[in-house]
């Protein structure tokens, strides 16, 4: 589903020259057929291959759009020249999501606020707890030959870690994996799903209002900002944060990973093969496999990338880019255990560098350990394909994998 499809096509404005104009709906990008592609990755690239380092498109409201890493560094380290207010495309297509979305002074006493739920006390219970989870889903699965990867393996660890994080009880983990199930963007139930998300919330914090105790969501009931009580809305939006930061990018990079290592049966013999490089390949796993498309607003009339923006100008990153410029790595298409220089922005940078990058790296090592390490060789299940789509996030819709059972 096209979720800008009723978006009406933005006019020219008299800054942007006709020759950076292209035809680009973040939605359905050019390559998708059908809002669909079995490798979302090399269809960003063949956009940067193809398209100017910055161009404009009328579609979803009118917005620039970079795709190399030089470009998508300025939008996160230089909060100066660019404001964090408008990160989704189209402008509106969320609601706001609380303090990803403020620039300072407002932002860094929030984000001191959020910073709390990620104590190393905390992320090493989470990471004790999803291991677990892990190891029982492989035990289970190993014997059958095939699973729905996304279904029955990439989504259970995600959500394991954060009821950790939060404090809540695990056994909420079968309600929630259904619910972000139906979350997902084209699901037929994704508005009631979102709504019914929102209920949950609520209710969770005003259950820990009558009923204190230690945890995140208790912290953030007795929270002050700036000398002042947090509103209704800040907590459900701080809470909503974590929980969707935390959910589909862990589980769209391992399930990315998964289908490239599906389909390059060496590499998989080769992260095997070296339990030693597990650092490396996750830090290779986040360079190779992004998956966040994020929005900047222009503070001021300036030149950037050869273009002139003005004032208001919503500015696109494709972040996965980031990681696949041949400008900053030697093959970018490639997946090298053993490289050293992998700078990229998959996980922002600068005032808003992602907050649960440590425990993602937590949760990307056991995926690798676990999975990668124990479960015998893999591949793409006959007569399926995998099915990617994009949008705010690039994800997985479908991917079955089979193997010969020991
Ligand atoms: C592979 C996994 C992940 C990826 C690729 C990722 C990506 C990102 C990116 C690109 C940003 C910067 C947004 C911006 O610049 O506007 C961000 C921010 C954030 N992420 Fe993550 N994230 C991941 C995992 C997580 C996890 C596990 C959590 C929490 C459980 C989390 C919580 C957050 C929060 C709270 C922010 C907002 C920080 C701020 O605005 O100050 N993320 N993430």
């Amino acid at each position: 589903m096209d979720i800008s499809a009723n978006v009406p096509l933005a006019q020219r404005p008299d800054h942007v020259p006709a020759s950076l104009v292209r035809d680009f709906n973040l939605y359905s990008p050019p390559g998708m057929i059908n809002g669909e592609t079995d490798d979302i990755h090399a269809l960003w690239k063949q956009i940067q291959d193809t398209h100017p380092d910055i161009f404009w498109t009328p579609r979803n409201g009118g917005h620039w759009v970079v795709t190399r890493y030089a470009e998508i560094a300025d939008l996160t380290m230089k909060p100066e020249l660019f404001s964090s207010t408008e990160p989704f495309v189209p402008i509106g297509i969320i609601p706001h999501v609380g303090p990803s979305q403020l620039d300072a002074p407002e932002h860094p006493p929030f984000r001191k606020l959020v910073a709390q739920a990620f104590t190393l006390e905390n992320l090493e219970k989470a990471e004790i707890r999803a291991r677990k989870a892990a190891i029982t889903i492989i035990e289970e699965l190993k014997p059958r030959g095939r699973c729905d990867f996304m279904h029955e393996f990439a989504g259970v660890m995600p959500i394991v870690t954060f009821l950790n994080l939060l404090g809540m009880p695990e056994s909420e983990q079968p309600y929630l994996h259904n619910l972000a199930e139906r979350m997902t963007p084209g699901h037929p139930e994704m508005v009631a799903a979102h709504a019914e998300a929102t209920a949950y919330i609520e209710a969770l914090i005003e259950d820990r209002i009558e009923n204190p105790s230690n945890d995140f969501v208790s912290l953030l009931v007795r929270a002050q900002v700036m000398d002042r009580d947090l509103t209704e809305i800040e907590r459900l939006n701080i809470v909503r944060l974590v929980v969707t930061g935390g959910l589909d990018t862990v589980i769209n990079m391992s399930s990315f990973a998964t289908t490239y290592f599906a389909r390059n049966p060496e590499k998989q013999r080769e992260v095997k093969d070296n339990p030693d490089l597990c650092d490396r390949v996750v830090e290779e796993i986040t360079r190779r496999f992004g998956t966040s498309n994020l929005a900047r607003v222009a503070r001021k009339d300036m030149d950037f990338a050869g273009a002139k923006l003005q004032r208001g100008d919503q500015v696109l990153g494709i972040f996965p880019l980031s990681g696949l410029d041949e400008r900053v790595h030697e093959d970018p298409m490639g997946f090298n255990l053993h490289r050293t220089r992998g700078r990229h922005m998959n996980f922002g940078s600068g005032p808003h560098l992602c907050l649960g990058m440590r425990l993602a790296k937590r949760e990307l090592k056991i995926f690798v350990e676990e999975w990668m390490g124990k479960m015998p060789e893999f591949r793409i299940a006959e007569g399926t394909a995998p099915s990617m789509s994009t949008g705010i996030i690039n994800y997985m819709r479908d991917l079955h994998l089979e193997w010969d059972p020991a």
